[in-house]
């Protein structure tokens, strides 16, 4: 048995539990599609292989210049593994979080309470290991584009600035020692006993499978270990796209062989059984994925909204993580402040209301009002904002990066409230 202690049990318990467990909704949704049982039942050994388009592959990269840009866009202040030195706490975006989850953080114990609901969606993330599992083209693909990985994991992989070279040099750089493993053959394997052996696993106890969804949503019953590789579960929706088959099925028989560091048990299949799931997962036709909508603007309100207000539900709640002021807090004032994720420093202070009014510098390094109107006349710092409800629908807006950076979207009642203040002249 894997590091997840006792999964058994908790097999039992995903059969009777029902209901959901707060997932947020997966770009690729499984809402209205099939019922397992009928997606079982259209899929026949004969299938054809999956309509997805293959992607041109990624063109050649240098795996030491891939390290280097490692190394500025600040990859360890997120993510563990592939050889990094995870960036000192105050730095690292999941470490403080996880101290303060578990009691480590030095703080005294009332704050600590008052803070752990607040990070406790902000303290998990995949290591890079063995990243040489995936399939080139995608990786590549994704560095420069990233899209959301797994149904229940709040924070997404951030849109760095990533050029196609320094794409194919990180790829290069993450795949430098991928595991090798046999090679495979799909000839003749049993779509619907993969079906079978995905549903018989209980494989939805961690995973949702969007467009043909697995039985069981069990929720995070069991084990902190168990919640979190549940959270660390991506839709298998995209294994098609991420994975080739021999990779995959060696996968399937022992995840810890190509990842050693993974929370994903081995599920006991044997090498005939796993080479059915792959061919299911690669093969099988998925309901395709609903559009996730881009949630609607609201209209501007009709009352006062002071800077007060504004500041508590969203600067000093959310932005002021990454766009503090340098001289009042303890460290750097953050990546929106003064640089990092490769980004340069665009002096942009969300703690305070000298620090908004004192604006950004823009890109040619002028000093800039985060008011201005772009030329659909929405102001700055509200496009940021409908640009990450742009990036999580898969329209990222080339105007804008959208904020805040690699977090979930802001809702249309706070946007709601900053367009107001802002169309209010500001009041304080
Ligand atoms: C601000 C935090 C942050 C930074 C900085 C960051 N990432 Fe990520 N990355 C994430 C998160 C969160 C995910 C998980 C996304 C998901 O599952 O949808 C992720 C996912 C990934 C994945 C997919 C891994 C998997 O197992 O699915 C790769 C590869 C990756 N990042 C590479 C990088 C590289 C290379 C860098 C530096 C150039 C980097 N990331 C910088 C937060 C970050
Ligand atoms: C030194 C420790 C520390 C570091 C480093 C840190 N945080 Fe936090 N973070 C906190 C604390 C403490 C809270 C809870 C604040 C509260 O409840 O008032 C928090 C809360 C959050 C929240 C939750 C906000 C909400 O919705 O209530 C987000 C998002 C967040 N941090 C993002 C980040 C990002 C992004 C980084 C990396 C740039 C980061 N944090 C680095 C300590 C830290
Ligand atoms: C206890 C939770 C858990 C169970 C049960 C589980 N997995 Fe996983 N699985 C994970 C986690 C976590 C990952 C992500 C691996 C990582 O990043 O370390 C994963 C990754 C995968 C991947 C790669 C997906 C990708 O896009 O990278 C496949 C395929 C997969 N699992 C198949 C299965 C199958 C088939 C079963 C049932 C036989 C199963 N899993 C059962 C937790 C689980
Ligand atoms: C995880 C860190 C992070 C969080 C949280 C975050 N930002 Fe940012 N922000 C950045 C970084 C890094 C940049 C620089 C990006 C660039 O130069 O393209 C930036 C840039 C900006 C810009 C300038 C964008 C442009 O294109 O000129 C605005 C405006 C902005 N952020 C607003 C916000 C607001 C409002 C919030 C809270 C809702 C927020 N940010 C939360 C990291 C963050």
């Amino acid at each position: 048995m894997g590091p997840v202690g006792g999964l058994g049990l908790a097999v039992v318990a995903a059969a009777v539990a029902v209901g959901s467990c707060g997932r947020k909704e997966a770009p690729g949704g499984s809402s209205g599609v099939a019922s397992s049982a009928s997606a079982a039942a259209s899929v026949s050994a004969a299938a054809p292989v999956a309509a997805t388009a293959k992607r041109p592959p990624a063109p050649p990269g240098d795996a030491e210049r891939g390290k280097k840009l490692a190394q500025e866009h600040e990859c360890h202040r997120c993510h563990d593994g592939a050889g990094l030195t995870a960036a000192p706490r105050e730095k690292h975006c999941f470490h403080c979080h996880q101290q303060i989850v578990t009691g480590e953080f030095p703080a005294p114990k009332h704050a600590l309470a008052k803070w752990r609901p607040n990070v406790a969606p902000v303290q998990d993330v995949p290591t890079l290991e063995g990243a040489g599992r995936f399939d080139r083209s995608w990786l590549f693909a994704f560095l420069q584009e990233p899209h959301d990985l797994r149904p229940a994991l709040a924070p997404t992989m951030p849109r760095l600035a990533i050029d196609a070279a320094e794409a194919a040099d990180l790829t290069s750089w993450l795949t430098r020692d991928a595991t090798s493993v046999e090679a495979v053959s799909l000839e003749g394997a049993s779509l619907e006993r993969g079906r079978e052996l995905l549903e018989q696993r209980a494989c939805g106890i961690c995973h949702e499978l969007g467009g043909a969804p697995l039985p069981q949503r069990p929720g995070f019953t069991g084990s902190e270990t168990q919640r979190k590789a549940a959270t660390l579960a991506p839709d298998l929706r995209l294994t098609r796209e991420r994975w080739e088959a021999a990779p995959l099925v060696a996968w399937i028989q022992d995840p810890k062989r190509l990842k050693p560091d993974t929370l994903m048990p081995s599920m006991g299949l044997k090498r005939d059984e796993a080479r059915d799931v792959a061919a299911y997962l690669l093969r099988a036709p998925l309901a395709p994925a609903a559009p996730r909508p881009v949630p609607p603007r609201l209209p501007l309100l009709e009352r006062r909204v002071t800077f007060a207000e504004v500041d508590t539900a969203v600067f000093t709640k959310i932005c002021r993580h990454c766009h503090g002021n340098e001289d009042a807090e303890l460290g750097d004032g953050g990546p929106g402040n003064t640089g990092g994720f490769g980004f340069s420093p665009r002096k942009l202070d969300l703690a305070s209301y000298a620090g908004i009014a004192a604006g950004l510098l823009d890109t040619k390094g002028e000093r800039a009002s985060v008011f201005a109107k772009l030329d659909d006349g929405t102001p700055r710092l509200v496009a940021v904002l409908l640009a990450r409800q742009k990036e999580e629908a898969g329209r990222p807006d080339p105007r804008a990066r959208g904020m805040p950076l690699g977090l979930p979207s802001l809702t249309p009642e706070q946007i709601q409230l900053v367009e107001t203040w802002v169309s209010q002249g500001r009041p304080r």
